[in-house]
């Protein structure tokens, strides 16, 4: 397949290409992604088990949008049943105008017994036209706002639950779907009154329907039914359909991303991967194109099938009345009626199923969001009443106490039964090579992940047991893999501490010990230049000038703790060495953990822990440890022979 794939997907400027072997392992998703959790168990719920549900979710979406805005949800409701009653009315009214005029004496006289008929309907008709216009002023309203509260909710979500939630496999699928959950929450509220508002009608019209004859009655759901339900079955196959396709239709969300995206762009054509990204989209989008081929052949055969019977009973009903009329058991009066009546059923039924259709396929939608929301709970850090635990004094010691972490899906422990000390105003450095837990022990101290085994303790009682907006305040963070906020470069030191207003002098006092201040003064809007080359006027900055600004930003906060990892990794020497200095005026006052590869800038640390596949194996001063002449004095003497060998 690879080859013939190949042939096709690949423009013929593009040189050479990765063969066979690559182009098949690339993307394992393609499949269905069946193996993820709960997906099977709910595309196989089948057509009737999800109605189960749906009162439990209309109920979700009714209490939505009655908290976005009840006017209108009152509104909403009110007028689109008042509409259907109104219809069922105006039917009523055309059949006592129809039985007026057919029935005997003079012409002028039926005209003139018809006219209070005549009016009734047109009254009817009027009313039921002005609320449909406030059904849709009020949904216009409406929609916006319910939107907004359900997306809001689904951000609420995402940004409350723990790191580690982005670590599970399905997270990151949940969410996709969730996100089209949401725009099914509005439509679910206007399914609902719809629904409702065909069903009332339906009603009715069966009513009458019954009173000109029961029989008419069966013929005529013998002559919907099987219409209804083909209509129940391709909208549980379309959700089938798309349950399964979730991770291809994010691979392809991201793939479309890579071609277009700025980001992506310099390494796209520096490796010439416009073919190998191409060759991808193909692969994946055949997949795609040809599940939805499948899907479509399926619903076109089930509603042709469910057309067919129903087009066949309609005939009989047809039949049926001809008779009825022919063997002189109803009158031409009630037989027009009749035709009027049946059609009107016919199309009130047709309103209810394709309502309950749409009902049926956005609440499962707004199914995935409710069930993302409520996996989402279980993500979410204790949520211990705001004041309810003590505020954290000043650091006098920090413990680290038998800490292990594991992380999902991986055998060995990534923090392996670490144990130490930092006394308040020490700073104290991690090294050790890549992978060897650094980041995921800072991590922990910084109460971004939770210890799989252990305990880490501020002033003698775990992170846990402190208030944690109180704790996190005392606590800065710059992370290894940080992130480029597109706003401007003031902004993006002064989120920091966004609880602080942002002060132009502390933002400068930040950026000069991290080497920025002259960098941003040297872009064209100083401290107010947009930092995204994406947006007009934005710029962009090399990767050691965004260092700097995170490493501003860590300073900004004028934290009792800050932990600072690889903070210099693509600086140039003199801004390191300005970092550094940052760094080291800090010990004796405040409590700094550092983590860096550049082991000369680690000689002053009051203590050196240094890691080797996630267990600490060595600690002390420099000296002490370049005298045991282990682990640290090697790496040490590594660096400074290649600083010799150079100079
Ligand atoms: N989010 C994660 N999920 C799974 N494994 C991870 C994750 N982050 C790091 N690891 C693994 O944990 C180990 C330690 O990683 P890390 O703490 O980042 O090392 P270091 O910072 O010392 O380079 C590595 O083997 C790495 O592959
Ligand atoms: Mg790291």
């Amino acid at each position: 397949m690879s080859a013939a794939a190949n042939d096709t997907s690949v423009d013929g400027q593009i040189p050479r290409q990765p063969t066979a072997p690559g182009t098949e392992s690339v993307l394992p998703e393609l499949r269905n992604a069946w193996w993820e959790h709960g997906v099977r168990r709910r595309a196989e719920t089948g057509v009737f088990g999800v109605f189960a549900d749906l009162p439990k979710l209309i109920g979700h979406a009714v209490a939505v949008s009655w908290r976005a805005d009840r006017l209108r949800t009152l509104i909403v409701a009110a007028a689109t049943l008042g509409g259907g009653v109104m219809s069922t009315f105006g039917l009523l009214s055309a059949q006592r105008l129809l039985v007026q005029l057919f029935s005997g004496g003079p012409t002028p006289e039926r005209v003139k017994a018809a006219l209070p008929a005549l009016a009734l309907l047109a009254a009817a008709t009027a009313i039921r036209g002005g609320l449909g216009i406030a059904v849709g002023y009020a949904q216009n309203g409406l929609s916006p706002r319910v939107n907004q509260a359900v997306e809001r909710r689904l951000f609420e979500a995402t940004t409350a639950v723990r790191l580690d939630a982005f670590d599970a496999d399905a997270f990151a699928d949940d969410m996709e779907r969730a996100t089209r959950g949401s725009d099914a929450g509005i439509a679910l509220v206007n399914d609902t009154a719809n629904m409702f508002a065909g069903v009332v009608n339906l009603i009715a019209v069966a009513v009458a329907v019954v009173v000109i004859n029961p029989l008419l009655l069966a013929a005529l759901l013998v002559a919907t039914l099987p219409n209804g339900y083909a209509a129940l079955r391709a909208g549980h196959l379309r959700y089938a359909t798309y349950l399964a396709g979730s991770v291809r239709r994010r691979r392809l969300w991201v793939l479309q991303r890579q071609m277009a995206e700025r980001d992506s762009a310099p390494e796209l054509r520096s490796y010439w991967l416009r073919g190998f990204l191409l060759g991808q989209y193909d692969m994946v989008m055949r997949a795609q194109t040809t599940e939805e081929l499948a899907l479509a052949r399926r619903v076109t055969t089930t509603t042709s099938i469910g057309a067919i019977i129903s087009g066949l009973a309609l005939g009989g009903v047809w039949v049926l009345l001809g008779l009825l009329l022919a063997g002189g058991r109803i009158p031409l009066s009630a037989a027009v009626t009749c035709v009027v009546a049946v059609q009107a059923a016919q199309r009130a039924l047709a309103t209810a199923t394709f309502q309950l259709d749409r009902l049926y396929s956005d609440g499962q939608f707004f199914k995935e969001y409710v069930g993302f929301l409520d996996r989402a709970q279980t993500y979410l850090p204790s949520d211990d009443e705001p004041g309810s635990l003590p505020e954290p004094a000043a650091l006098r010691q920090l413990t680290v106490r038998g800490v292990s972490l594991r992380y999902p899906d991986r055998e060995s422990l990534a923090v392996d039964d670490v144990t130490l000390t930092v006394e308040a105003g020490q700073t104290v450095a991690f090294v050790g090579e890549n992978g060897s837990g650094k980041s995921t022990l800072a991590a922990m101290i910084a109460g971004l992940r939770s210890p799989t085994a252990g305990v880490i303790e501020w002033n003698g009682s775990p992170l846990e047991d402190w208030d944690r907006p109180a704790l996190g305040a005392r606590i800065a963070v710059v992370s290894q893999e940080h992130h480029k906020w597109p706003y401007t470069a003031a902004t993006n030191i002064a989120m920091g501490d966004i609880a602080a207003s942002p002060e132009r002098a502390t933002i400068e006092a930040a950026a000069a010990r991290a080497a920025a201040h002259d960098t941003i003064l040297a872009l064209p809007h100083g401290y107010e230049t947009l930092l995204d080359r994406t947006f007009k006027e934005g710029q962009d900055l090399s990767g050691g000038q965004w260092q700097r600004i995170t490493a501003a930003r860590g300073f900004y906060r004028d934290a009792e703790l800050l932990l600072m990892d690889e903070p210099s990794s693509a600086l140039d020497p003199r801004a390191e060495d300005a970092l550094f200095q940052a760094i080291r005026s800090r010990q004796g006052q405040k409590t700094t953990i550092l983590i860096t590869h550049r082991l000369a800038n680690v000689i002053h640390a009051d203590r050196i822990f240094v890691m080797h596949d996630g267990v600490l194996v060595e600690s002390g001063t420099h000296a002490e440890l370049v005298a045991a002449d282990g682990r640290y004095a090697n790496l040490f003497a590594l660096q400074a022979a290649g600083y010799q060998r150079s100079g």
